[in-house]
Parts: C-alpha cells; structure tokens; sequence
C-alpha cells in the first residue's frame, strides 16, 4: 500500500501523462481499445501505446516480442515500463495499415485459430508460408503461449495485424480474461497440450 502511494505521488495519473503527450505534440492515433490508446506524433517514427498494467495478455505478447526475435513482431524502442498500478506504456516502431496485404489475414487466422487447416484455406497459407518464412511458426508459438494460460485468449484479427513495409506484423493477438473485468473466472482444469503437429506441408514450408 505505502508502495502504491509513493509511485502515485511521483508518476503522472493517466490524465496528467496525456496533456503532457498533447503538449509534446503528440495526438491519439487509435482509441479502439477499451484497455489501451496509442498515440503519435507526426514526425516521429514510433508510436507510444499507453495500456492496461492488468493486461497480462499484452504484457505476456511483450515479454514474447523481446525475446522471439521474429520480424512478424513489433520492434520495441526501449523497455516497456509500469507507469503505476493502472497504466503502463511502451514504445513502438511505427507500422503501416495492413492495406495491400490484406490477403494474409485469412490464412493468419486459419493457422491461428484451427489445429488444422481447413482445406479451402490450405492455398492461400502455402502461399503466406512461401512469401513469410517462419511466420506460420511464429503464429503457432503465440497460440501455444495462449493455450498453456487459461486467461490468455488468442486474438487475432484483422485490427491487431499491421505491416512493416511488405512484411506483416502482428500487433496484439492476445486478450486476458481479467482485462475485461471478469474476476471470478470458473475453475477450469490447466490445458496442457503438447506442441501443435504440422502437416507435412507446412513443416516443409516453416522448415524453409
Ligand atoms: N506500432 C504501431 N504503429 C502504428 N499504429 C499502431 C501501432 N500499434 C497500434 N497501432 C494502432 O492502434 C490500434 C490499436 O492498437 P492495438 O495494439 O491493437 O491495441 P488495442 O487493441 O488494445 O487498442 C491499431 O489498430 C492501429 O490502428
Ligand atoms: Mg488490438
């Protein structure tokens, strides 16, 4: 308790942070989310996304892009911090609107969302395997991190998916259960699944 009053007497509230941003020129660039706004600035080559501390999903998608090293994750400037108990912030490369590569949002999600592919989809994600070396195994990664907590939900859509120049990057694919102010989640028996099989095809492909 001493501990949280201090970091409230030394770090800005929410309101105080975001009239600071406005006054170093800084506008909101999505207020999409409940939990999160991202803000930029016109000249700036990153954007700062404020966020829920209680976020545990974006916190653990975090931790993930500092360690994975893929090029389908968000490059980070710097560490993220915990400003105080309710807000955190980060610092981002700034990406591009999926636009022209919309194409890779179905196979994205077919390869996210089903074990197996369905086979109207297989075309189009041997195509992203080709194009994207390693994005499916990324993907597949997420996932597993997703199924191994209870209150991580993967998430991913066409929102939460941006672009690098030609390169697609996943921005936010997974929601927490206790972000959405559920407390009480019913006791559910831990999922412990083993590593996701590949088809023989796509092991060839994220094997490439
Ligand atoms: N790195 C970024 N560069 C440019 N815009 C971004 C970036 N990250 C997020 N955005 C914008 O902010 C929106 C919300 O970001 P997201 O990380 O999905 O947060 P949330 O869903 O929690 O609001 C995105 O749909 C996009 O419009
Ligand atoms: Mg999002």
């Amino acid at each position: 308790m001493r501990i949280r009053t201090l970091l409230e007497l030394t770090r800005p509230s929410l309101t105080d942070a975001e009239a600071r941003l406005r006054q170093a020129g800084y506008g909101v660039l999505s207020t999409a989310g409940n939990f999160s706004r991202v803000w930029d600035r016109p000249d700036a080559d990153h954007v700062l996304k404020l966020f829920s501390t209680t976020d545990q999903g974006y916190w653990t998608f975090l931790r993930f892009c500092m360690t994975a090293r893929s090029p389908y994750l968000p490059r980070l400037r710097g560490r993220p911090i915990q400003v105080n108990h309710h807000y955190s912030a980060v610092r981002l490369e700034r990406l591009e609107p999926l636009d022209h590569l919309s194409w890779v949002v179905e196979p994205m999600q077919a390869v996210f969302h089903n074990p197996d592919v369905p086979a109207d989809r297989r075309h189009a994600v041997i195509r992203l395997g080709a194009t994207y070396p390693k994005l499916i195994d990324t993907i597949r990664v997420i996932k597993q991190v997703c199924l191994n907590d209870q209150h991580l939900h993967p998430d991913l859509f066409e929102r939460n998916i941006m672009r690098r120049g030609d390169v697609p990057v996943i921005i936010d694919p997974i929601s927490y259960s206790d972000a959405w102010g559920i407390k009480e989640i019913p006791p559910t028996p831990k999922r412990r699944t083993p590593p996701m099989g590949m088809s023989p095809e796509l092991q060839d492909i994220a094997n490439a």
